[in-house]
């Protein structure tokens, strides 16, 4: 049972195998958090003092207990307006104006299982899964609250949201509902967010909470690539590998907001779900609303362990079943290769040379439809463009296929440019404020995915594309920010909903085209990573990381990726050199070796590859095939702390029976006469002894942890190396 409630006390205590979650409703109703954190073997409501501070007030039927004050109990769900003046979890406009929410225990249920959500993407059941409901309402507007919390022991995750229902009869407009609200009632906490730019995603930035408010999130109308919907609390000691971590990762695309508030005693508030600017949501009677959910974890073993956290449940609970475990294609992509400039003469040589040297899938990318041949007209026409590649796509497919590679297509579904014919016929389907001229990004509009009839189009649209041709895979992309939300559909007062809608109509045709191609693999892209969250990857096993594809780059992004998601999900290409991007120079094996902690591809143009480099990528691609599993599955170590190494990045991957593992080292600064790369390994078995490939020695897991390895000393720009051990025997 992971899941307890204590009849005397009143207690709820979610347990992880490694964390202790609790909660109790006190006798006026509120809802308490006690505390998250490591284990206790006991109940930690002693941990709650109460005091008279001034400004604090009471609620009215507590007046004579001036030590009782919403503004300073550590609350499991905050409303707005009645007494706490720290951050709110949820907001609701009644018919007469008040914004007031006051919600009190009503119940609870405690089940196996968990329940799917109908609309929005979810954390998969686990065999061990239990949930909680606890019911709390406010009997002033009729809402009820439900907050959920799915238990999943083994991965040390609890996955939260929240429903709210209208139970009376008069409308509700929900301005505000986040998907988790956690007090920390003692403890000083940095946080690490996520922010960057296209070209550069999930840099991570570490920052002491200061006193009052601190906030990171998104209002482009997408999770962005500007800042994650992942933050991290850490003790101000946390490193890699030591000190008490807290994650929380909202499983959403569209816009988002984190905010974490320090009050007056030293509290420390963390809520997070979508961003209530310009977000409202009418719940007519009988209605309820669903919140994303977010998925929070605890570690005492420092930013690795938590990492590892989050990859797990990613890996195992979050991608679809079809993809766990199945191998992913090693493949080629035209977009660096040819960009919009060819036909199909030219992929079919690529698609050759490609299978030559050992690649299973060629990605045919942007330009292979209506009148595409820049970046500026002919997104919504999805119909192949049979005169530019001269022939209908179903031959270039069986031709790709019958060479014995598979075949994948690139897609940007919910964005229109004016010069098309989806526009001409519909200029009402592109989000836009009447009478105004509507931003332009890349000189397209963004479609109004709140539409039924804009869904079913594209549903239609793409079936027709892929019904036609064999087709294993579909790069799915989306290259704007989302601007001018509104749309022609819905009435003045509900335009609030338009973002939140536009999501769900996004994830209900990713749903629909998967249910009807089962097989086909998804990859997500927007510009590169400014989707990359948790509600994507459910539907789509791996997204395109960055639209940087320089290798030295990579190191930093795929670093900071992976703080919250697995290398099994990070689109990553050996791309040319000079690269397109920095016109930065690197080695083809540093490349290989960056882009193999990713789905492994290439991103270049076959034909300019010199004899001796088709022969390194062969054996790269044949490497890459003895590590697959390892990389997939194993469990990742970053080895380098944050800022404060800056001549080398080294992570390594380890087996889940500790027998395997893979260490990269990657010098960023060779200098002249240069220490000895130096690192201490992670993860492996202290009783093994390790072979090191390649080199006639082995050594202890004892040793390798303890003492270390120390590489070679490198020359030239931007050298690699890679270390593969493979234990022996026990020590
Ligand atoms: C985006 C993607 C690229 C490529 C182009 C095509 O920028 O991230 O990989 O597909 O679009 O226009």
């Amino acid at each position: 049972m992971s899941i307890l409630h204590n009849e005397q006390t009143g207690i709820f205590s979610l347990e992880t195998a490694h964390s202790l979650y609790q909660m109790k409703a006190d006798a006026t109703g509120v809802l308490l958090h006690l505390y998250y954190g490591g284990k206790t073997g006991g109940d930690m409501d002693y941990l709650i003092r109460y005091t008279d501070r001034g400004f604090s007030g009471n609620p009215y039927e507590l007046s004579s207990n001036r030590g009782y004050s919403l503004d300073t109990l550590p609350q499991e769900y905050s409303g707005n307006g009645v007494g706490d003046f720290r951050l709110p979890a949820v907001q609701v406009l009644s018919e007469n104006g008040s914004r007031s929410v006051d919600l009190r225990f009503v119940g609870y249920a405690i089940a196996k299982g968990r329940r799917q959500l109908s609309d929005l993407p979810f954390v998969r059941e686990a065999e061990e899964t239990e949930t909680l409901t606890i019911t709390l309402r406010d009997s002033v507007i009729d809402l009820d609250l439900e907050l959920k919390y799915h238990v999943f022991p083994s991965q040390d995750v609890i996955v939260r949201s929240a429903r709210l229902i209208n139970t009376g009869n008069q409308p509700l407009v929900i301005e505000k509902a986040a998907s988790a609200c956690v007090d920390f009632l003692y403890g000083d906490f940095d946080v690490i967010h996520f922010h960057g730019r296209h070209c550069m995603e999930r840099i991570p930035e570490r920052l002491s909470l200061p006193r009052g408010v601190a906030s990171f999130g998104s209002r482009r109308g997408m999770s962005s690539h500007h800042s994650n919907p992942f933050v991290i609390l850490c003790d101000r000691h946390a490193t890699e590998n030591t000190g008490d971590c807290y994650g929380c990762m909202l499983m959403y695309s569209g816009n988002h907001l984190e905010e974490m508030e320090v009050d007056q005693a030293g509290s420390t508030r963390l809520v997070s779900g979508i961003h209530p600017d310009g977000f409202s949501w009418t719940l007519a009677p009988g209605e309820a609303f669903q919140t994303p959910e977010a998925l929070l974890s605890y570690s005492a073993n420092g930013l690795n362990g938590l990492s590892r956290h989050y990859h797990d449940i990613i890996r195992h609970q979050v991608i679809s079943p079809r993809w766990q475990t199945a191998k992913r294609p090693v493949l080629i992509n035209s977009w660096e290769a040819a960009y919009f400039d060819f036909d199909a003469e030219k992929i079919l040589r690529f698609a050759r040379s490609a299978k030559e040297m050992g690649m299973e899938m060629l990605v045919l990318d942007d330009g292979w439809f209506g009148k595409r041949d820049d970046d500026n007209a002919g997104l919504g026409d999805w119909v192949v463009n049979e005169k530019k590649l001269g022939c209908s796509m179903q031959e270039l497919s069986d031709q790709i296929h019958a060479l014995g590679l598979e075949f994948g297509l690139w897609f940007e579904p919910e964005m229109v440019n004016e010069d098309s014919d989806l526009y001409r016929a519909h200029p009402d389907w592109a989000l836009a404020d009447p009478d105004r001229k509507p931003m332009l990004a890349r000189n397209q509009l963004v479609l109004d995915m709140s539409r039924q009839d804009v869904v079913d189009y594209l549903f239609d649209a793409m079936c027709a594309v892929l019904d036609h041709a064999k087709i294993e895979y579909v790069k799915w992309d989306f290259n704007r920010s989302i601007s001018n939300c509104y749309s022609h559909a819905l009435s003045a007062d509900r335009q609030g909903e338009v973002a939140h809608r536009f999501m769900l109509g996004t994830y209900q045709l990713l749903d629909r085209l998967l249910k009807r191609y089962p097989d086909l693999m998804i990859e997500g892209c927007s510009g590169g990573g400014g989707r990359f969250d948790a509600g994507m990857l459910y539907y789509c096993p791996q997204i395109w990381c960055s639209d940087d594809s320089d290798a030295v780059e990579r190191l930093e992004i795929q670093r900071g990726t992976s703080y919250g998601y697995p290398a099994s999900t990070m689109g990553a290409h050996v791309s040319a050199s000079p690269n397109h991007q920095t016109g930065r120079m690197t080695p083809l094996s540093t490349r290989s070796i960056i882009a193999q902690s990713g789905t492994f591809g290439y991103e270049l143009n076959p034909e300019k590859l010199t004899d001796a480099e088709k022969e390194e990528i062969k054996k790269q691609i044949s490497d890459y095939h003895r590590f697959e599993l390892l990389i997939a599955e194993g469990s990742y170590y970053r080895l380098t702390e944050l800022d404060e190494n800056k001549d080398f990045e080294a992570w390594m991957f380890v087996s889940p029976d500790q027998k395997e593992a893979l260490v990269n080292l990657v010098m960023t600064h060779v200098r002249a006469n240069g220490p000895f790369p130096h690192i201490r390994l992670q993860g492996l078995n202290p009783q093994y002894h390790y072979r090191l490939e390649g080199e006639n020695i082995a050594h202890s897991g004892l040793a390798l942890v303890n003492g270390g390895f120390a590489f070679p000393q490198m020359h030239r720009d931007y050298p690699a190396a890679q270390l593969h051990l493979v234990a022996i025997d026990e020590a």
